[in-house]
């Protein structure tokens, strides 16, 4: 059995639903969630085989719509997890659930990290997104969660937000920088099928804007001392996100909860989207094998994403070729879109922002 490091749980619940989401979710109903975290401890009593775990993500849905008493029987459930050392444990948690009760059990739960969906300070677009939390209360709740020793936060930002202006993004970005956390991710709006926006045919800003806008945020926080790790991820040194880049990495991990996706022993599957099948013990959806071609075409999706790109001597040892073997290597490189610099190769900086048109190359 190959190694896996790496944990994510699903918590599906969502007390308001956002125009733009179209992830695994359902509205937090009370009736559901003793039943749902039985079925989790099940799941996970199934399938774990005694791995140490070195990173831990509960996502969602909204992780922090549970209740204490709810969220205390999660963590009784994760502590089945043998743990490394130096382990990274992640919790998303929603602006408005932010207290000091709910924030020291993490603590004591060993969570030491946190995400936080701000989106934008902007009440309009706020508002625009359905989110229903106020600049002040950001501000005024990371500081509870930094004053009480989390040091390593997280905050997702949308971006390319219609009749959003470049000034307005400048605003949140300078908003962000004030809060000193050390990594953001950033997130230029999607309209998916089966969200309100699309219903309400929302159209997307145009291509120069959001290229101008990618631009913006990138050139400020380049300036102020982030480093872009990923296409969309920055981070102050040394604060990249652990658990991300084992999926960047297209290293397996497991993935538990409904709708979570997982990748153990060359198995890539999807949990059921249906509660009442989940709560019933019916958990895998999908499953497919991957192949040797497949696991190659990730490694370069997957590892282009990264700044950093691919190490050439990781490639070797775990593909049993020289990174060069590949033709289309070969052929990017010399059209300058990627570049070989000692013991990497990476997308051309000037190409990340079109990265899918380099990545479709590496396509079966
Ligand atoms: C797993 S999701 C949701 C996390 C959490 N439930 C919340 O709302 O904060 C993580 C992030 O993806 C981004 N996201 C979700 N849907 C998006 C969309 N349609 N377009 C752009 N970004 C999106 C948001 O920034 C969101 O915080
Ligand atoms: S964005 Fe987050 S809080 Fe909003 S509906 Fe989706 S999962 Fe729930």
């Amino acid at each position: 059995m190959s190694n896996i490091d790496s944990v994510y749980i699903h918590i599906p619940f969502c007390k308001t639903i956002c125009s733009y989401c179209d992830f695994c979710k359902i509205f937090y109903d009370k009736k559901y969630i003793k039943d749902y975290l039985d079925s989790l401890a099940q799941e996970i009593k199934t399938y774990y085989k005694d791995h140490i775990i070195k990173t831990i993500y509960i996502g969602g849905g909204t992780p922090s719509s549970l209740s204490i008493e709810e969220l205390n029987r999660l963590f009784e459930i994760i502590r089945t997890f043998k743990l490394a050392e130096d382990f990274e444990f992640t919790f998303e948690i929603n602006i408005e659930h932010i207290n000091e009760e709910i924030l020291a059990l993490l603590y004591q739960n060993k969570v030491n990290r946190l995400s936080i969906g701000v989106q934008t300070f902007n009440p309009k677009h706020l508002q625009f997104l359905n989110r229903n939390h106020q600049k002040e209360e950001v501000i005024k709740n990371i500081n509870i969660a930094k004053g009480l020793g989390f040091t390593n936060i997280n905050i997702d930002l949308i971006y390319a937000i219609p009749n959003q202006t470049k000034e307005e993004l400048l605003d949140d970005i300078n908003m962000f920088l004030k809060l000193d956390v050390n990594h953001i991710s950033t997130y230029s709006l999607i309209i998916e099928p089966r969200t309100i926006l699309y219903v309400n045919k929302v159209e997307y800003i145009d291509d120069e804007l959001d290229y101008a806008m990618y631009k913006i945020i990138n050139d400020k926080l380049t300036q102020h001392g982030f480093n872009q790790y990923e296409i969309s991820n920055y981070s102050k040194p040394g604060y990249e996100s652990k658990h991300n880049l084992q999926y960047w990495n297209n290293s397996e991990y497991y993935g538990f909860g409904m709708g979570a996706s997982g990748y153990v022993n060359n198995v890539r599957y999807t949990n059921t989207l249906n509660i009442n099948k989940y709560i019933k013990n019916c958990f895998r959806d999908l499953e497919e094998v991957v192949d040797s071609n497949t696991k190659l075409e990730n490694e370069f999706l997957l590892g282009f994403r990264k700044t950093k790109g691919i190490n050439k001597q990781e490639f070797y040892q775990k593909y049993g070729i020289t990174i060069y073997e590949i033709p289309q290597i070969y052929k990017l490189i010399k059209e300058g879109k990627l570049i070989d610099k000692k013991t990497n190769i990476f997308i051309n900086p000037k190409y990340l922002y079109l990265s899918n048109e380099i990545l479709i190359n590496f396509m079966v």
